[in-house]
């Protein structure tokens, strides 16, 4: 594993990078009842690094890294036709959004894989506002490291009053002196034991991040979105003071981040307000510090020299409507316990698998090195981890035995996080995605909403594949 920055980003790349404009933020899709929106992932090239190197040879989808910017209204439908263009099986799944679950887009499960030169239509209404993604639930770890995946935005009835609003989303690459892509996202067991596939190139909205440009007296609100297959993200606006308005495009209490550290694990988002109110001309930096021994310089924050935007800060409120999620009934809630185990310097001796029990070893040759309560991931008609009732609310634990940090994922439902290693947090926030570190205990409650077979899973792809996946069945 080396998180070595990329040596490129050394190099000429300023002035490529024209501020993190780069992604435009489109102006609300128009509802043509009939047709869908077309959406095709297949081989492509972009200039990932900058013109000193070739473009980088990627799966996209439109062409495109990110992917095309999906925006709806809350309430909206999505309507959208997949086609596949890829030389393999794919599909989409929407991250983060609650949908009927022949929706959910994976292969074998709730749908059939989409086979090269087949299509597929997604279409479900869209309850809540938010910050979500979208991506490939089919050999997740290549397709998504490939390049495949994109950001899907529904605007609140009501958005707070902002000057701007950015789009940032975050991806890691593994790449070699030529700029492409290092293939052999099955072969590695050894980054499958450890903390995934970490790579060596972080882009910002598919380009390497130089500065971002700002004014003075500017109310910013940032939509974060990572990515990457493994890496997590930790930033730091030195100098300033983010505001927390949105986790996994769930509203929370607006709150400033513990430790002044923004963590995004893999596949998480998080909204922010940010007051850019320091002086004209000044610069700060921005640092990834997740891994504190190998903090590195994201970009700097650059103010103009210009006149200030308006005098004294804004005071208007920033907290978002909440969206309808059920509501937890405590008095009739049921424990579930989900142990995650394995990896490397871990104490998992054996796991079930298929129906047989084995041991480390022996699943180490079929490419598995982890278990959720004792159970490895193989195959879709694996058992499922729990059968859960319709309405019901349930008190989940997680309990973290093994020596990584894992972002746990619970597809079509949001778990509300209450307390981590005992002791409760606050505010209480709600999470798809939710950061569990080595040895930890973390405490959830969610109602199980919508009929129909989830997945729970880490979303470092490259322990989804070696095992740490399940299924959650609600009847
Ligand atoms: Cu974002 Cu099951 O994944
Ligand atoms: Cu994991």
């Amino acid at each position: 594993m080396t998180f070595r920055r990329f040596a490129l980003s050394r190099r000429k790349t300023l002035g490529l990078f024209a501020g993190v404009a780069a992604a435009p933020l489109l102006p609300p899709l128009a509802t043509a009842a009939s047709q869908p929106r077309r959406l095709t992932p297949a081989p492509g090239r972009v200039q990932l690094v900058g013109r000193d190197y070739p473009a980088t040879a990627v799966w996209a989808y439109d062409g495109q890294v990110p992917g095309p910017l999906l925006r709806y209204r809350q309430g909206d439908n999505l309507d959208l036709e997949l086609i596949n263009g890829l030389p393999q099986a794919t599909t989409v799944h929407w991250h983060g959004l609650r949908l009927p679950n022949d929706m959910d887009g994976v292969p074998g499960i709730t749908q059939a894989a989409v086979l090269p030169g087949e299509r597929f239509r997604y279409r479900f209404p869209l309850k809540d506002a938010g910050t979500f993604w979208y991506h490939p639930h089919a050999n997740s770890a290549e397709q998504v490291g490939r390049g495949l995946s994109g950001v899907l935005i529904v605007d609140e009835a009501e958005p707070p009053q902002v000057d701007r609003e950015e789009l940032w989303v975050l991806d890691d690459w593994r790449l070699d002196e030529e700029a492409q892509v290092v293939p052999g996202f099955r072969d590695s067991l050894h980054d499958a034991a450890h903390a995934g596939r970490i790579g060596n190139t972080v882009t910002l909205n598919g380009f390497l991040p130089a500065t971002w440009p700002v004014h003075r007296g500017e109310r910013v609100r940032l939509r974060l979105v990572n990515v990457a297959n493994a890496r997590t993200f930790g930033l730091r606006f030195e100098g300033h003071k983010p505001q927390i308005v949105a986790l996994d495009g769930q509203p929370c209490v607006p709150h400033s981040p513990p430790s002044d550290l923004v963590t995004l694990p893999a596949g998480g988002r998080c909204d922010l307000i940010l007051d850019l109110d320091r002086t004209p001309g000044s610069r700060f930096r921005l640092v990834d510090a997740h891994y504190q021994r190998f903090a590195y310089k994201l970009l700097d924050i650059v103010y103009g020299e210009g006149p200030p935007l308006r005098d004294g800060p804004l005071d208007t409120p920033i907290s978002l409507a909440a969206n309808p999620l059920p509501v937890a009934d405590l008095r009739d809630a049921e424990d579930l316990q989900v142990v995650l185990g394995g990896g490397a310097m871990g104490r998992m001796m054996s796991a079930r698998l298929g129906g047989e029990r084995l041991g480390a070893r022996q699943l180490a040759a079929r490419g598995k090195v982890w278990a959720l309560n004792g159970l490895a991931h193989g195959a879709h008609d694996d058992p499922p981890l729990f059968v859960l009732t319709r309405g019901r609310t349930y008190r989940l634990r997680l309990i973290n035995e093994t020596r990584f940090e894992h972002p746990m994922h619970l597809h079509g439902h949001h778990l509300q996080l209450l307390a981590r290693d005992g002791r409760a947090v606050e505010p209480q926030t709600w999470h798809d995605t939710l950061l569990v570190a080595p040895g930890e205990t973390v405490d959830t409650v969610f109602v199980a909403e919508t009929p129909g077979r989830w997945m729970f899973h880490c979303h470092v792809l490259e322990h989804q594949q070696a095992g740490m996946m399940a299924t959650v069945v609600v009847d």
